[in-house]
């Protein structure tokens, strides 16, 4: 296939190369004419390992040259790939004016060749811009009919990037609907099966990959900077967390739902924010951690009540499934300001049963829920039956049991991933999704 890359920086260099490797052709394009030379010269633009090798060979075998002129690349392909850099405004915004500049090129080569092309951007984008540059661009119907335009963000990192070519971390291609192509072209070009998503989809994934490593690089050094105040080897600490392979490098966790809660993370979270100030060791992502929390549940009660309903059931009361432990729970939070503010409450809770709690656990929900024996219906059905909204924050029911009370005016808020639940008769909304 012959394959323009337009942006002959990093990206645009190491996917040269390694798409020449693959047989294709490539014709680079760049508007820096000594990056246009190096490419023509087989030479590499940037330093990267093997890639001097790649693109020497590639154009050996004659299947490797570079232009300035985007006309004259987007004719001699049939893919146009779009690595141009995405920099920061000194606002801190993202600029796309290099995306745009060569968008609109790309448009006008392909109204002026009258074939069929595919456009595949790999620039990092903020959510929605493979959309703004396709409603600017390619909507004229003669370029539309004769353009496939996907997102396929890039993960390899510098110094290794050949290889994470080869074998990518990750696989995504965002479509307009997140359906994938009908022809196999494009995923033949990625070399694999990619994640299907829709272009906004496949845009957030790149930034809340990015997002995670940088926490992950912030989160080491926090706790390697106590470490070291604390005479530890901060390095050691962390290899014996990464051996947990159950509950810290997994999915485990990895989900968007219930705030966190219960007897531990609160607290040790908190406790640890207090013993580090107190160290004098500067942990800004610790601090902030029970804020997130905080602004999570600060959501979904903000969902709850964009209802305006006053009648709503609440499914599981405890920080989980499958414990009666209600000390820290966020579900007890939620209740108690809608209880706060006046709203009717009913509550199923198979695990709850108030005479057997002992302890802070009684003593907590006493203090600070102290009639909520009046409140609790023993079966699911009773709860959908009298309330208008539904909160499910546990699996705690089955889906017929709810079925059999469910109607078309109710509304149910899934705060757990409890898919099932858009199969009964009734409004479905999930919290995160
Ligand atoms: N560097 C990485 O490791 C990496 C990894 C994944 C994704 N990305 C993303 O990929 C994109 C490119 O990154 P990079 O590091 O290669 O950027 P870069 O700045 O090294 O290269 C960008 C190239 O685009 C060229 N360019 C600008 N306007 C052009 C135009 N109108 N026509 C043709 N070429 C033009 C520039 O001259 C430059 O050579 C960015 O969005 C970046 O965020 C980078």
């Amino acid at each position: 296939m012959n394959i323009s890359i337009f942006g002959l920086g990093y990206v645009g260099a190491v996917t040269a190369g390694c798409l020449a490797e693959l047989g294709h052709t490539i014709i680079g394009a760049d508007v820096q004419p000594e990056k246009v030379d190096a490419l023509n010269a087989g030479r590499s633009p940037v330093i990267e390992p093997e890639l001097d090798d790649l693109l020497q060979k590639a154009k050996h075998d004659n299947r490797l040259r570079a232009t300035k002129d985007a006309a004259e690349a987007v004719s001699a392909s049939e893919v146009s790939m779009i690595c141009v850099g995405t920099p920061s405004q000194e606002s801190g915004r993202l600029n796309l004016a290099f995306v745009r500049k060569v968008s609109g090129q790309i448009a006008a080569a392909i109204l002026q060749n009258g074939r069929r092309h595919m456009v595949i951007y790999r620039s990092t984008m903020l959510p929605g811009s493979t959309r703004e540059m396709a409603n600017e661009f390619f909507s004229d119907p003669r370029v539309c009919q004769m353009t496939q335009i996907f997102y396929c963000p890039e993960f390899l990192r510098e110094g290794t990037a050949a290889r994470d070519f080869r074998e990518p971390s990750l696989m995504v291609m965002g479509t307009h609907d997140g359906s994938a192509p009908e022809n196999a072209g494009a995923q033949t070009l990625l070399g694999g099966k990619p994640a299907m998503l829709t272009w906004e989809g496949a845009e957030l994934i790149k930034y809340s990959c990015n997002y995670f490593h940088a926490l992950k690089v912030g989160f080491a050094n926090e706790i390697g900077r106590l470490c070291k105040h604390l005479g530890e080897d901060g390095s050691r600490i962390m290899d014996v967390l990464c051996t947990d392979a159950k509950l810290n490098i997994s999915r485990y966790y990895m989900q968007p739902g219930n705030p966190f809660g219960g007897s531990c993370l609160p607290k040790d979270v908190s406790a640890l924010k207090s013993f580090a100030r107190m160290e004098g060791v500067s942990m800004p992502l610790l601090d902030n951690t029970l804020d997130t929390n905080q602004a999570h549940l600060a959501a979904l009660i903000q969902l709850i009540t964009s209802k305006e309903k006053r009648r709503i059931g609440l499914l599981g009361l405890a920080f989980k499934a499958d414990t009666d432990d209600l000390r820290n729970s966020p579900m007890v939070a939620v209740a108690e300001m809608l209880l706060g503010r006046g709203y009717e409450l009913h509550i199923y809770d198979p695990q709850l049963n108030l005479a057997r709690l002992i302890g802070v656990n009684a003593s907590e929900i006493q203090r600070r829920m102290p009639h909520l024996a009046s409140l609790l219906r023993s079966s699911p059905r009773e709860v959908v039956e009298k309330c208008e909204v539904i909160v499910a924050s546990q699996k705690c029911a089955r889906l017929d049991e709810l079925m059999i009370a469910a109607r078309p005016d109710h509304c149910i808020i899934d705060v757990n991933g409890w898919s099932e639940l858009k199969m009964l008769p009734c409004k479905y909304e999930g919290a995160c999704w």
